[in-house]
C-alpha cells in the first residue's frame, strides 16, 4: 500500500504534491519522492525515510514547476532505499505506482532480452520501459500508457508524466484505489480523498479498468479499450480527522474493513486459480528443500503467535511435517533443541519484535533455515532470514493488530499447501481445491463483516459491562478464541481469556456464572460434536452463551442466548471468517467504554524490548 499523487495548474505544485503526500502518509512511509515538469526536462527528488526527509532534501534541491507527481512508498518489491523509491524515470518518463504488478518477473526478462537495463528492485520500473518504449512507437502519452497497460497484470494506480507533454498528468487504475480531484484551473489526483481536500471537494472516484488525462482545464476519461466515461463529480463533506481515516472513527476499525483489500493483495501472484497451485519463489525452498524438512518451529508473539498456531494446524494436516508453536520470549530463554534440517518460521506483522528477532536469530545460529512471515519490508527479521514471505496488507496502524492476523494466517495456508504439495502429500485435486476455496475467503470475509456488524454492535452494548468473558473453541477455533480474548483485553480493558473448549471442565469452567458472558466458536467442522457438548457445559451453568455458528444451524440456535452466522466453507478457511465479528465485538466494547482504541494505555504497534 502506497500513496500517490498528481497536480496540473498554475500553482508551484511541490508544496500541493508534498501536502498530498503528508496525508496519505498513514498508506506507507519508507521512502517518498516527487517528480517535476521544468523547463522541458523531469526534476526528481527523492529520500529515504519519512516525508520530512523528502522535504529536507527538497529544502536542498527545490524542484520548481506546475504539473507534477508525487509518491508515498510502502515497500513491496525491493527494501525500502532511495534507487527503489517512486517515482521511476525511464527515458522522457517518470511514473508513480500504488499497487502490485504480477508479471513484472517475466516482462522482467522480456524487455531484459530486448537489452533494457533496470537500476531497481521494484515492479514499477518495469511500466516505466513499458510506457517509454510505447511512447517512441510515436503517438500522445495516453495511448503510450494504454498500450503499456494491455502487458500488465496485476494491481495499480499510476500516475505518469512525460517531457513530450508538459501540461498532462495520465493516470490508470485497476484495483488500487484512484482519485481524481476538480479545482478551478487545476485538476489533481490521489490514492484517497484526504489528499485532495484542502484544494477541492469535487471529486471524481475512477473505476477499475479506467484512465484519465488530467489538464488545468479538467479531466477525460476513458476505459482503457478507449471508450469514452462520462462521469460526473461528487462533492465531498469530510471533516479532515475523518478524511485521514477514510470516514471510520478510528484506524483500528478502518483496519478490520481493510482485510478483504489486504487479503487479495496477500493472495494476488502467489495463488494460481488456473494451475490450482501456489507460487512459492518467496519461499525460498526447492521441492528437494520441502521434502528434506524434518521439524517446523513457528516462533512469534501475541496475535502472531495465535496465527502461528492455527499454522500449526495447517502445517500438520496439508504438509505431514511434525510441527511445534513457541512463543518467541520462552524459546529463546531456554536452550532448545533445533538444528540442521528444521524449519524455523518468525511470524511478526512488524518484522522487529526483539524476543521473535533474537529467537530467529538463535535457531539460525544452530543451523536451522528461517523463513520470515512479515508485513513490513527490509524489517529486521527479513533481514536476518533465508527468505521471507511477506503479507501485504499495507500499513497497520491501530496498536490492536486485524488485518495483518488474517494475511499471517493466509500466508500460512498457502505456505501449507505449498509444503504439502512438494512433499508429494497433498494430491493435485485437493490442492486445486484449496487454492479455489482461497482464492474465495476475502470476499466471504466482507460478507461476514457487512453482515454481522450490526448484530454484534448490539450484543456488545448488551454484554459491554460485563467484568469476565471467556471465548471458547477447539482445533483450527482455539487460537482465534485466544484471539478474541486478546483483541478484547487490549483495547476494552475488560478481563478476556480464551481456552481450548476441552479445558474448560479441568479448571475454567468454575468461573462461570449468570454474569460470564461466553463466546463458543462452533462451526461446522470436524470438531463440531465435541464443541456442542462443551457449549452445553457452559449453558448448563447459566452462562450467557453467544455462539459463531454456519449459517442453519438450528441446533446451536436452540441452545444459545444468540448466534452469530459465518457462511458454510471447508474447515482450513472458518478461522478467516470466525475471527471477524470477535474483532468487531472488541471494537464495539471498547468503543462504548470510550477507551482509546488506537493507541490503548500500556502498549506499542512494535515492540523492541524484552
Ligand atoms: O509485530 P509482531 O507481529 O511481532 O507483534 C507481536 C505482538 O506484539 C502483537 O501481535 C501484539 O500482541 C498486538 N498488539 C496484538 O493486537
Amino acid at each position: 500500500m502506497c500513496g500517490i499523487v498528481g497536480y496540473v495548474g498554475d500553482e508551484d505544485s511541490a508544496p500541493i504534491l508534498l501536502d498530498g503526500l503528508r496525508r496519505l502518509e498513514y498508506r506507507g512511509y519508507d521512502s517518498a519522492g516527487l517528480a517535476v515538469h521544468h523547463d522541458g526536462q523531469i526534476g526528481v527528488v527523492r529520500a529515504v525515510g519519512k516525508l520530512r526527509n523528502l522535504e529536507k532534501a527538497l529544502s536542498q534541491a527545490p524542484l520548481a514547476g506546475t504539473v507534477g507527481i508525487g509518491h508515498t512508498r510502502w515497500a513491496t518489491h525491493g527494501r525500502p532505499s532511495e534507487v527503489n523509491a517512486h517515482p521511476h524515470v525511464v527515458g522522457p518518463v517518470a511514473v508513480v505506482h500504488n499497487g502490485i504488478i504480477e508479471n513484472h518477473l517475466q516482462l522482467r526478462k522480456r524487455l531484459a532480452d530486448q537489452g533494457h537495463s533496470f537500476v531497481s528492485d521494484t515492479d514499477t520500473e518495469i511500466i516505466a520501459h513499458l510506457v517509454a518504449l510505447e511512447l517512441e512507437n510515436g503517438g500522445e502519452l495516453e495511448s503510450a500508457v494504454r498500450r503499456a497497460l494491455t502487458q500488465v497484470e496485476g494491481a495499480y494506480a499510476i500516475a505518469v508524466i512525460s517531457t513530450s507533454e508538459p501540461d498532462t498528468v495520465v493516470v490508470a487504475k485497476s484495483s488500487s484505489p484512484l482519485v481524481l480531484g476538480i479545482g478551478d484551473g487545476a485538476t489533481y489526483c490521489g490514492s484517497d480523498i484526504p489528499a485532495l481536500l484542502p484544494y477541492t471537494r469535487e471529486m471524481i472516484f475512477l473505476e477499475d479498468g479506467e484512465m484519465a488525462v488530467l489538464r488545468r482545464e479538467g479531466v477525460s476519461i476513458t476505459k482503457l479499450d478507449g471508450t469514452v466515461v462520462e462521469r460526473e463529480a461528487t462533492h465531498i463533506d469530510w471533516s479532515p480527522v475523518m478524511a485521514e481515516k477514510a470516514g471510520f472513527k478510528h484506524f483500528m476499525l478502518k483496519e478490520i474493513y481493510e482485510q478483504q483489500r489486504a487479503m487479495e493483495d496477500t493472495l494476488r501472484g502467489r495463488l494460481d486459480r488456473e494451475s490450482g497451485d501456489i507460487h512459492g519463489h518467496e519461499i525460498g525452498l526447492s521441492t528437494d528443500d520441502a521434502k528434506a524438512i524434518k521439524r517446523v518451529y513457528l516462533l512469534a508473539c501475541g496475535t502472531s503467535h495465535h496465527s502461528a498456531i492455527a499454522g500449526r494446524y495447517y502445517i500438520e494436516k496439508l504438509a505431514k511435517i511434525p510441527t511445534t508453536v513457541e512463543l518467541a520470549s520462552e524459546f529463546r530463554g531456554r536452550d532448545p533443541i533445533v538444528g540442521e534440517g528444521d524449519l524455523v518460521i518468525a511470524v511478526s506483522q512488524s518484522g522487529e519484535t526483539l524476543d521473535t528477532l533474537e529467537a530467529a536469530k538463535l535457531a539460525k545460529a544452530k543451523g536451522a533455515k528461517v523463513l520470515a512471515i512479515a508485513n513490513v519490508i527490509g524489517s529486521a527479521i527479513p533481514r536476518m532470514s533465508d527468505a521471507t514471505f511477506y503479507t501485504h496488507a499495507g500499513p497497520e496502524i491501530g496498536v490492536a493488530s486485524t488485518k495483518c492476523f488474517t494475511t499471517q494466517l493466509a500466508n500460512l495456508l498457502m505456505l501449507s499447501i505449498f509444503l504439502g504439495a512438494r512433499r508429494g502429500v497433498l494430491g493435485d485435486e485437493e490442492r486445486a481445491a484449496l487454492v479455489e476455496g482461497m482464492a474465495r475467503v476475502p470476499h466471504l470475509m466482507n460478507d461476514v463483516l457487512v453482515g454481522t456488524k450490526q448484530l454484534v454492535a448490539n450484543l456488545a452494548r448488551r454484554y459491554n459491562h460485563a467484568r469476565d468473558v471467556l471465548f471458547l473453541g477447539r482445533g483450527l477455533s482455539f487460537p482465534i478464541a485466544l484471539e478474541g480474548a486478546l483483541k478484547l483485553k487490549e483495547i476494552s480493558y475488560v478481563h478476556a481469556e480464551g481456552y481450548a473448549a476441552g479445558e474448560m471442565k479441568h479448571g475454567p469452567i468454575a468461573l462461570i456464572d449468570e454474569n460470564v458472558p461466553v463466546l463458543v466458536l462452533v462451526p461446522k467442522d470436524s470438531t463440531y460434536d465435541k464443541s456442542i457438548g462443551n457449549l452445553q457445559e457452559a449453558k448448563a451453568r447459566d452462562a450467557q452463551v453467544i455462539a459463531i455458528a454456519t449459517e442453519g444451524d438450528d441446533e446451536v440456535a436452540a441452545i444459545c442466548n444468540d448466534v452469530v452466522t459465518i457462511p458454510a466453507v471447508d474447515e482450513v478457511f472458518t478461522p478467516f471468517l470466525t475471527v471477524v465479528p470477535l474483532q468487531l465485538y472488541a471494537y464495539f466494547v471498547a468503543d462504548m467504554k470510550g477507551t482509546d482504541v488506537d493507541q490503548p494505555r500500556n502498549l506499542a504497534k512494535t515492540v523492541t524490548v524484552e
